[in-house]
């Protein structure tokens, strides 16, 4: 099964927007956040405990991946995940990580390692099974 949360229904840091300038986004919109270091975008996700695949749904226009840190409730499980260019901004594709997460409620951040902050988030997709 896969349960989908939307980046526009997520919190980000300051500066983020959402945004619907660049057509092919799930639900209402994405998240542009910041273009800086330290920008983040995260989301609440509830579930059973054990292991997924997250898979987030994102644009990157520019040329350059762009880094970011994968946390789930406050540690950092990945380091340095690329999000490859896409060759336009309404061009969309996807980023998947393996997770453990526990039973209940799970913080799922990612936080921009670079200056040019995260790629233009639209979706973190939960994947069990
Ligand atoms: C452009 C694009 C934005 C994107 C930004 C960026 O301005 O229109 O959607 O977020 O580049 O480089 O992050």
């Amino acid at each position: 099964p896969v349960t989908r949360f939307e980046a526009e229904a997520g919190t980000m840091s300051g500066g983020g927007t959402i945004d619907t300038n660049h057509a092919g986004y799930s639900g209402t919109g994405f998240v542009n956040g910041a273009n800086a270091v330290g920008s983040h975008v995260e989301w609440k996700v509830d579930a059973a405990g054990g292991p997924v695949r997250v898979s987030f749904g994102y644009a990157n226009g520019s040329t350059a991946s762009r880094p970011v840190d994968l946390s789930v409730n406050g540690t950092v499980v990945a380091t340095g995940v690329l999000f490859p260019g896409t060759g336009a901004w309404t061009n969309w594709s996807t980023v998947t990580q393996a997770l453990t997460l526990t039973a209940g409620t799970n913080t799922i951040r990612l936080t921009a390692t670079s200056a040019d902050g995260p790629a233009n988030l639209d979706y973190l997709d939960v994947v069990t099974g």
